[in-house]
């Protein structure tokens, strides 16, 4: 069967043919592959800065964005059954007893970074004919959100970050008013999403499901697909070469919450100066190595606490996250269909993944067809 792999050693990437997996255990699936989504980290991955193969192994199949079909399930698999579809949880958790989360199945706060991620770190990913996989690790979706349900797993981490939110904004009573729905906590708040790739776009949906208002600030300046995608779902788009973060606040008022999804560390500095008092600031990008940051650390601590400001940062996602995401995602789909479209304009087939994955994106998100 045809999968994609990154050599790190060789410095290559290509298709290449492996044998098909088979189940050998009982709490295993198979799965024929639909279509993995291609996002920042693996184009990491595929210029060797980032990810590593399995042990004993010289090359890593990638992929972690994935959406596979049911074609066969081992004897103790009750939850599954061939034609169903399914979107795997990315990260497996690390072997050891002391590690909390991993023993309590939330490997996604694994504490002692010795987990692995599937096409990422230390697995084999998604980007191959056939899949074998624990069923537990399994998300199933409906069949009517296969077009989009490849969109799961960079949705949640929006999901991730807003199951983490909610118990932060209970600090300060107004937040959660016990009288709305937790559909609507977002009532009367501002949100700025940094960043209108696809995970900012996922999140600024997120934000609107849950009526924050929000705005997305991004490089784009208009015409841009991206700015009709934030204008369909009722966000505000501004463009960071027209109006500098400096000018956010008076632009925008308060901000109480940013959702940072661009991985650019100066940008991210700069809006966390602009974080309204009692904010909350979820870093989600992963920041390449970027020149160094002259700053003032001691004005910033000083704002930050006379603010009760928070920051956190928040990686992968748990199984509850795959749950919200596949709801939250039926959602978007009813309310939103095109702009939910829009996100995943083209199909890239597998024969031409590696130029696909190496070259310039297919519209917003690259996705990458197993379909004949
Ligand atoms: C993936 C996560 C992963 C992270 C760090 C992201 O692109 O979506 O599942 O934990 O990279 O490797």
């Amino acid at each position: 069967m045809k999968a994609i792999a990154v050599f790190p050693a060789h410095r290559e990437v290509k298709l290449i043919e492996q044998e098909e997996p088979v189940i050998t255990q009982p709490n295993q699936v198979k799965l024929r592959m639909v279509e993995v989504g291609i996002c920042g980290t693996d184009k990491e991955i595929c210029s060797f800065a980032y990810g590593t193969p399995p042990a004993g192994s010289d090359y890593l199949v990638i992929g972690h964005e994935a959406l596979g079909e049911v074609v066969e399930v081992g004897a103790a698999v009750t939850h599954l059954t061939p034609g169903d579809l399914v979107v795997p949880t990315v990260r497996r958790p690390c072997p050891h007893e002391h590690c909390r989360s991993c023993r309590a199945g939330h490997q996604d706060f694994c504490e002692t970074d010795d987990c692995t991620e599937r096409g990422i770190k230390g697995a084999h990913g998604y980007l191959a004919e056939f899949v074998v996989d624990k069923a537990r690790y399994l998300h199933p979706v409906p069949r009517h959100l296969r077009e989009i349900a490849v969109l799961v797993e960079p949705l949640t981490i929006a999901e991730k970050a807003e199951y983490q939110l909610y118990p932060l904004m209970q600090r300060r009573p107004p937040w959660i008013d016990p009288e709305v729905s937790e559909r609507a906590q977002g009532r009367g708040h501002t949100a700025l999403v940094l960043g209108a790739g696809p995970v900012g776009l996922l999140g600024a949906m997120a934000l609107r499901a849950r009526e924050f208002e929000t705005f997305i600030y991004s490089r784009q300046q208009a015409p841009d697909p991206r700015i009709e995608v934030a204008q369909a779902i009722g966000a505000s788009y501004l463009s960071s070469q027209e109006l500098p973060t400096s000018q956010l606040t008076a632009r925008v008022g308060p901000i109480d919450l940013v959702y940072e999804a661009a991985g650019h560390s100066l940008l991210a500095f700069e809006v966390l100066r602009a974080l309204g008092p009692n904010g909350i600031y979820v870093l989600t990008g992963v920041p390449g190595w970027q020149t160094l940051i002259e700053a003032d650390l001691a004005a910033l601590f000083r704002e930050m606490v006379l603010k009760n400001q928070v920051v956190f940062g928040t990686v992968n996602a748990g199984p509850h996250d795959f749950s919200a995401a596949i709801s939250d995602l039926e959602i978007f789909h009813q309310r939103w269909p095109d702009a939910v479209r829009a996100l995943l304009a083209e199909r890239t087939p597998i024969e031409q993944a590696v130029e696909r994955i190496l070259g310039r994106p297919a519209g917003m998100k690259s996705v990458i067809s197993f379909r004949a």
